[in-house]
């Protein structure tokens, strides 16, 4: 911590920094950073990614905006690890685990009278729902015939999903989120201990595509019975959030299933009178 610091200002402007400067700045940096390399903050909610930005700029030991601008325009190794710090990509398995209850109960049913079925997780981060899903899948019968297309805006998270290894010290919150899930086997016969890793099988990702998609430039990529997006619109302002439910309403097939976070819903959404919700655990179907 330099010049005295608290904890609290880690993650803040310096107290002498000019607000309308420092809304120019951020405003440039990430117009720069979407014009250098097509990752488009510049629709995020603008508090979230202040606090992010001086976060970095703290831990950086640099003392302006500008002078990040500066760096991370020449420093495509210096604009990894602002993504890393600009996607906040905390995640768990069966993470509000009533959503999984409810996933059986109201959408799995419908899934069986498909041949064929496509899931998106978009915004998968290191894996945990994706890997949770599958789990949910095989046990239900229906991983065999299902393809799951899962994607981030960030590789360097992807990497670590494809690898399907999760922190070992976490597999006790796992196993507990599993059961409150509707899980009823036992959850250790998913995953071999390595070190300090939970290796699961691999047979849970081969109908797993990992690919990098950016949710605020990139296009539709085929048409899905589920889109999975939960903790990522919360991150977006009204606009963006406009732009990636139009994506969705556009990649779902009729009847379809959209899941968000506990936090976000299709309420305000253009899309919302094109959806019936299933339940109460933000799982909507796609009717119109
Ligand atoms: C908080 S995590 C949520 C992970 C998981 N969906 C969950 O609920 O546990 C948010 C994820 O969204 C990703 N993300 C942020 N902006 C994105 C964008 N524009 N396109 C795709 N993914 C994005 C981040 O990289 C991060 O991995």
């Amino acid at each position: 911590m330099k010049d005295g610091a608290t904890p609290e200002a880690l993650a803040s402007a310096p107290p002498s920094y000019d607000a309308a400067r420092e809304r120019i700045e951020i405003e440039l940096l990430l117009e720069g950073v979407f014009r250098q390399y097509g990752f488009d903050f510049r629709s995020y909610a603008f508090a979230s990614i202040r606090r992010r930005l001086w976060k970095h700029i703290t831990a950086a030991g640099l003392r302006t905006i500008s002078a990040l601008q500066e760096q991370v325009l020449h420093d495509p190794v210096a604009m990894d690890r602002l993504l890393l710090d600009l996607s906040v990509n905390v995640t768990a398995m069966y993470r509000d685990p009533v959503f999984y209850q409810a996933f059986r109960q109201e959408v799995v049913p419908r899934l069986r009278t498909y041949p064929f079925i496509r899931v998106w997780h978009a915004g998968c981060s290191t894996g945990e729902e994706v890997v949770s899903m599958a789990i949910l899948l095989e046990e239900e019968g229906l991983y065999e015939r299902a393809r799951i297309y899962a994607t981030d805006i960030n590789e360097v998270v992807l990497q670590q999903a494809r690898t399907g290894i999760f922190p070992l010290d976490r597999m006790q919150e796992y196993t507990e989120n599993y059961i409150r899930a509707g899980g009823a086997r036992s959850f250790s016969e998913y995953y071999t201990a390595r070190y300090d890793g939970a290796l699961f099988s691999p047979a849970l990702l081969a109908n797993v595509v990992f690919s990098q998609h950016n949710l605020a430039t990139d296009r539709s990529f085929a048409e899905f019975n589920v889109i999975i997006c939960r903790n990522v619109l919360i991150y977006f302002d009204r606009t963006l959030q406009a732009r990636v439910h139009a994506l969705f309403y556009e990649s779902l097939a009729t009847f379809g299933v959209l899941g968000l976070g506990s936090k976000e819903s299709l309420r305000l959404s253009p899309f919302e009178a094109c959806y019936e919700p299933l339940g109460t655990s933000r799982l909507y179907r796609k009717v119109r």
